[in-house]
């Protein structure tokens, strides 16, 4: 069966006190809204539907990044979970399936708990995604059973004490046929305690017209909603304390597994050693073996095989280090392809550039790619020999097995197997270290006797 995934984006945050609609602060360097498009997708859904409200405009260009595929409605009144969904009814007049729905602040759904959903759909006509929560007072809405039948949903503010007391809360996860659910919500008053169109009424209204209504349940960590800062710092912990764990199983290597930082689609292959107090920005991959020494920061880069990175170190977007290339410590590679065993082990800059393979780059090498108005390549072939704290001034090339002197300032290409020199040449004067110190010593005295 076809599945219309409808994902609730609309409301404020106000708890968040930030100007950024709340589904799209970011939880491991991507917006919450990411998490759960990336939740949903385990469904497989033929239409996605994410309705806005709050920073609307934002909303729809950070979807659209996201997933071209999915379309945008606008709720521009928040009156309601129920409202909310509506708002997906024109889109999906002509669907024939079922609808999802998802909440943009619960982005911690397994894909185990949608199959579950999925699965009791095939007995049921409603589905709605429960929890036990450890925590009695909090505000949720609370499942009112009767055996597996779910009779009604009655939200915290309108629940009695006896109700209260009712430790199975509603996620606000729900799977229905999208005619039955529509025709549902038209039903839907806004006659409690909030005066909005709540969607949770749809479950008592479903039983009215004898239809059988049922609650799957699933970890209370899954659906973590998030409404403050402190939520969302929770909900980056538990992201964290997820992925971690997920490397281990997969044969990495972590020595230090809760100072290792990690972005929504960090990859790291089998076998591979991460130090300490790492962190890993967006869109890093390291392949098996390779070594991220302490300290270091990656984003948007790509390790191979048995290369070893830091500690101190840096990779900037477009940073891709072939098998068995060395980076030490502070050392900055950004949009640089570094080629297979070539190293740069010490306190270098290598920006917009080709090293070609073996080559060895010196320590407080700088490639000088910026002008102060456009950025300049800098190529370097295989085996080349780079000395210590020479400046490659962009546009330039440097030949297969070339070297170029100590404290160079390159700033014509190096033909291949050449040796550039550009440095002021050294001269020593026999004796005059002796008679400048002595002169200089004369004038301190002078100085000294005339206080
Ligand atoms: C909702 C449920 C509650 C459940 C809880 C789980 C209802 C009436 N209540 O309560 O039973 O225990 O979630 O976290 O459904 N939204 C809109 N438009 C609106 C209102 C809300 O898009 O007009 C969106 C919000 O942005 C949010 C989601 O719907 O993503 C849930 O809304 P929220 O106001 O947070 O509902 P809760 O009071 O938490
Ligand atoms: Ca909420």
């Amino acid at each position: 069966m076809d599945i219309a995934l409808v994902i609730l984006a609309a409301g404020k945050g106000t708890r968040m006190n930030s100007d950024l609609p709340k589904v799209l602060h970011p939880i491991a360097q991507a917006p919450m809204l990411a998490h759960a498009l990336q939740a949903g997708a385990a469904l497989e859904p033929a239409r996605t539907v994410v309705v806005a409200g709050h920073g609307a405009d934002l909303v729809r260009a950070a979807v659209a990044e996201l997933d071209e595929t999915a379309e945008v409605v606008l709720q521009e009144e928040q009156n309601g979970t129920a409202h909310a969904v509506d708002m997906a009814r024109p889109a999906l007049e002509e669907f024939e399936g079922d609808v999802v729905v998802l909440f943009g602040d619960t982005p911690f759904i397994r894909p185990e708990t949608l199959d579950a959903m999925v699965a009791a759909r095939g007995r049921h006509d409603m589905v709605i995604l429960g929890f036990d929560t450890a925590h009695p007072d909090a505000r949720y809405g609370r499942l009112v059973m009767q055996g597996d039948r779910l009779a009604r949903i009655v939200e915290y503010k309108d629940a009695s004490e006896e109700e209260r007391a009712i430790r199975f809360c509603n996620s606000g996860l729900l799977a229905c046929d999208a005619k039955t659910l529509f025709s549902l919500i038209a039903e839907v008053g806004n006659d409690n305690a909030a005066g909005e169109y709540y969607l949770t009424e749809v479950a008592e209204l479903a039983n009215a017209r004898g239809l059988s209504v049922t609650a799957v349940k699933c970890d209370e960590a899954e659906t973590l909603g998030i409404n403050s800062r402190a939520d969302l710092a929770e909900a980056d912990a538990v992201f964290q304390a997820r992925a971690r764990a997920e490397l281990l199983d997969l044969g990495v290597t972590l020595m230090a597994p809760e100072t290792v930082y990690l972005a929504f689609d960090t990859y790291i292959g089998r076998d591979s050693v991460i130090e300490p107090n790492v962190v890993f920005g967006p869109g890093v991959t390291v392949e098996s073996e390779a070594t991220i020494r302490a300290f270091s920061h990656l984003e948007g880069c790509h390790v191979s095989r048995g290369a070893t990175v830091g500690p101190f170190a840096r990779l900037r977007p477009g940073a891709e280090l072939a098998e068995h290339v060395h980076i030490g410590n502070f050392v900055e590679i950004k949009n640089a392809q570094i080629a297979e065993g070539a190293k740069v082990n010490h306190l270098s800059y290598i920006g917009d550039a080709d090293v070609g393979a073996k080559t060895n780059i010196g320590a407080g090498t700088i490639t000088c790619n910026y002008d102060g108005v456009m950025k300049h390549r800098t190529v370097i072939g295989e085996r080349a020999f780079i000395g210590s704290n020479t400046m490659l001034v962009a546009p330039v090339t440097v030949g297969n097995d070339a070297m170029t002197a100590t404290g160079s300032v390159i700033t014509k290409d190096v033909p291949a197997e050449a040796m550039a020199v550009a440095r002021a040449r050294q001269e020593n004067k026999p004796g005059l270290a002796v008679k400048l110190f002595e002169k200089l010593k004369a004038i301190k005295a002078n100085k000294e006797k005339g206080q």
